[in-house]
C-alpha cells in the first residue's frame, strides 16, 4: 500500500471540552503560532457541537476544516429525537465531516454496528465524509482476535453508500485511547495493512468495479496517545494517512507541534 502525496490529515477530537471563550482563545493562540500564510487545510477540528457554528464563523479563514463527533442514526434531516443531531444539521453548519462509532460512544451508549452503518449512511448522503472509529480491547489484542474483530466491524458497519472519498477509517485500539500508551509501528502496520485490504475489497464491491479500475486507496489513519513526541514516528509509516487526536489536541502549543510535523512531510 502506498500513501499519497498529500498532507497527511489531522483530526482533532476535543470530545466534551471547552467554552466559547475558551475554544476561541485557544485556536487564536494557535494561528498566532502558526507562520503567516500556513494553511491549515489538513486539519478537521471536531469540537462539541455547541462551538461549531461560532468556530466555523471566526476560523474557517484560516482553511480548517470542521466536523460533527457524531449524528443521529435515526433520521438524514429531522425528526422527534431528542438530543440528537443529524448529519444534515451539521452540513447546514458547513461542517465536511463526522466521527462515527468512536469507542466512547459504544462504551457510554451502547452503539451497535447496525445502528453505525445507519449514521454513515446518512452521512454519506448529507455530503459529509464518515470518519469510521474502530479498534480492539485489550482482551483483543491480548488474545490474538483482534483482526478477525476489526474485519468483522468493517463488515457490519460500512454501508454500500462508501466509497474511497466518502469514508475515512479511524484505527483506534482502546487500549491505547488516553492511557498514554500508544501502539507501536509493527502494531499499527499490521492493523492498517490489514484495515486497507478490507475495506478496498469492501468498496470495490460495492461500486461494482474491478480492483483495476482504481488507483485509489482508502485512508486510514490511526489515533490514541498521538502526542507532539510521537506524531512525526508514525505519520512517517507509508500505511498512515494521519492521525486522530484526543488530548494533545486541546492545548494549543502542544497542538502547534504536532500539525508543524506534517508541514514539513
Ligand atoms: P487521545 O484520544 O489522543 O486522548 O488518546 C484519541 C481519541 O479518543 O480519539
Amino acid at each position: 500500500m502506498q500513501k499519497n502525496d498529500k498532507k497527511p490529515l489531522i483530526v482533532a477530537n476535543w470530545k466534551m471540552h471547552k467554552m466559547l471563550s475558551s475554544s476561541k482563545a485557544m485556536l487564536q493562540e494557535l494561528i498566532q503560532l502558526m507562520p503567516n500564510g500556513v494553511k491549515l487545510d489538513n486539519i478537521v477540528l471536531c469540537p462539541p457541537a455547541t462551538l461549531l457554528h461560532m468556530l466555523i464563523d471566526q476560523f474557517a479563514k484560516f482553511s480548517i476544516k470542521f466536523g460533527g463527533q457524531d449524528c443521529s442514526s435515526f433520521a438524514a434531516d429531522e425528526g422527534a429525537f431528542t438530543g440528537d443531531i443529524s448529519a444534515t444539521m451539521l452540513k447546514d453548519l458547513a461542517c465536511e465531516y463526522v466521527i462515527i462509532g468512536h469507542s466512547e460512544r459504544r462504551k457510554y451508549y451502547q452503539e451497535q454496528n447496525n445502528q453505525l452503518k445507519a449514521k454513515i449512511a446518512y452521512a454519506h448522503n448529507a455530503g459529509l465524509t464518515a470518519i469510521l472509529c474502530v479498534g480492539e480491547n485489550l482482551n483483543q489484542r491480548e488474545d490474538g482476535s483482534y483482526l478477525k474483530f476489526l474485519g468483522q466491524t468493517l463488515a457490519e458497519t460500512i454501508p454500500d453508500s462508501a466509497n474511497f472519498d466518502n469514508t475515512i477509517i479511524a484505527y483506534e485500539p482502546i487500549w491505547a485511547i488516553g492511557t498514554g500508551k500508544t501502539a507501536n509501528l509493527i502494531q499499527i502496520e499490521e492493523v492498517h495493512q490489514f484495515l486497507n485490504d478490507k475495506v478496498t475489497t469492501l468498496l470495490v464491491k460495492y461500486s461494482q468495479k474491478t480492483t483495476q479500475m482504481f488507483e485509489q486507496i482508502p485512508k486510514i489513519i490511526y489515533g490514541g496517545s498521538v502526542n507532539a513526541e510521537n506524531a512525526e514516528s508514525i505519520l512517517a509509516s507509508k500505511q498512515v494517512s494521519g492521525i486522530l487526536v484526543g488530548g494533545a489536541s486541546l492545548d494549543a502549543q502542544k497542538f502547534y507541534k504536532i500539525i508543524q510535523v506534517t508541514q514539513k512531510n
